[in-house]
């Protein structure tokens, strides 16, 4: 086991099973309208993937990059976008695709900014939401799993980078 990987806290089989009611309930509340996912760079590729995968129904995907740690583990509180959208979005109905909510600076960020471009309807969707940690009241449409204040890494979860490809989701080893 590489060092700093800790115990699974959500296994490939439990992602797979609740990444599946979320997309149903995506489509489900999108009847008649072709959704557009924004995907948050780079955490949120491999859930969008997943993701997109389980919605029964024609989908539009494009991405968003955002400051992140850079090599460590705590939120500098402040965001920055380092890639914009290929596409206009007005009038569309998106939904922004978050790989985490912790603070919830990044996600009221994109938010703030998403509205600004006037899309039709705007939700959000998380696949782990930290709810703990929470400096900025941000609303979430569609949440995996609320976890506790465990720093995590695989699925799309990365430290320094590293781990992102890791099928399950452990937990960051303090040593
Ligand atoms: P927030 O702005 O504090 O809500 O942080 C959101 C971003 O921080 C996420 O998109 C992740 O990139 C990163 N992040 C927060 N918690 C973790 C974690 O436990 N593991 C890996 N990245 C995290």
């Amino acid at each position: 086991m590489p060092q700093g990987l800790g115990r699974v806290l959500i296994s490939r089989e439990e992602i797979a099973a609740r990444i599946g009611e979320l997309g149903r309930a995506v489509a489900r509340e999108h009847a008649g309208r072709v959704p557009l996912l924004v995907g948050v760079l780079k955490g949120a590729v491999v859930f969008m993937a997943d993701l997109i995968r389980t919605i029964p129904v024609p989908v539009a995907m494009d991405f968003m990059g955002v400051s992140s740690y850079g090599a460590g583990a705590r939120s500098s509180g402040s965001v920055r976008l380092t890639a914009d959208l290929s596409m206009s979005i007005e009038g569309r109905a998106v939904v922004i695709v978050e790989d985490i909510v912790d603070t919830g600076w990044t996600l009221d960020y994109l938010r703030r900014n998403l509205e600004t471009r006037h899309p039709r309807s705007l939700r959000t969707c998380a696949l782990l939401d930290k709810v703990e940690r929470r400096q900025v009241d941000v609303s979430l449409d569609y949440v995996g799993f609320a976890i506790p204040d465990h720093f995590v890494l695989g699925y799309g979860f990365d430290l320094g980078g590293l781990y992102r490809g890791l099928p399950d989701i452990h937990i960051l080893e303090e040593t």
